[in-house]
């Protein structure tokens, strides 16, 4: 294939992101990233170091001492590391899960982790996952989709992840963090979640992961070749 190619996926919590952009790096074999977690991995760094996630000062403080490294291992694993340390499944725990929107709303956070972001994708193909991939890092990007689920859907997936973690489950209250989450993403003032004006679309309600990965590849390759 000519040439280096950026997919953007972006969506708001839950909507199968992670799964639908690893499926679709493995099938093109282009490079994964998930930004989220590089966000999630800041929160853990600020909730071990009891640094206050409602100062954005000491958050970028915190941001700019922080190395976070993705790195793969046998393809598809990813393993997250924070200063060296493998954080991977720590910062899938509910306590950063409620946290990490606040942290990610502060713009000496954003600013850095972006920066950082279009350095991992620099002279290779890949699929990067988030928010704001398609409006401002990857602005560029040769493809963007959007993903988009209703909420119960997109709680009863993560109910299901949660479980799998062995962490309890109420249904009601992940449905609730989902809707406030959603709110506080699309409506902080640096680099709100919504679709870039040429992003497609894609309702994943009721789609399986496999149909949406080959709802992409299938999108990528006929407008490539
Ligand atoms: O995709 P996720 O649930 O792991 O993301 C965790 C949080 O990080 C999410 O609430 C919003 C934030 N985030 C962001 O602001 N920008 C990104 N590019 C990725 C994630």
């Amino acid at each position: 294939m000519p040439g280096i190619v950026s997919i953007a996926i972006d969506g708001p919590a839950g909507a199968g992101k992670s799964t639908v952009a690893k499926g679709v790096a493995s099938i093109l074999g282009y490079r994964y990233i998930d930004t989220g977690a590089m966000y999630r991995a800041v929160t853990l760094a600020a909730l071990l170091r009891n640094v206050d996630i409602n100062d954005p000062q000491a958050l970028y403080q915190l941001a700019n001492s922080t190395k976070i490294d993705i790195i793969e291992c046998n393809g598809e694993n990813i393993r997250v590391m924070l200063n060296g340390q493998d954080v991977t499944e720590e910062i899938r725990s509910p306590s950063v899960t409620e946290n990490v929107s606040n942290v990610s709303k502060a713009p000496g956070v954003r600013q850095i982790l972006v920066d950082a972001q279009r350095e991992m994708a620099r002279g290779q193909s890949v699929v990067m996952e988030g928010r704001d991939i398609g409006t401002v890092v990857l602005k560029d990007a040769e493809y963007k989709f959007f993903l988009l689920a209703s909420a119960q859907e997109r709680a009863r997936r993560r109910a299901l992840d949660f479980e799998k973690m062995g962490f309890p489950v109420n249904i009601e209250k992940l449905t609730e963090d989902i809707e406030k989450r959603d709110y506080t993403d699309s409506n902080r003032e640096v680099n709100p979640l919504r679709p870039a004006v040429d992003a497609r679309v894609i309702d994943c309600t009721g789609m399986t992961a496999r149909e949406v990965i080959n709802h992409i590849v299938n999108t990528v390759t006929e407008v490539r070749y």
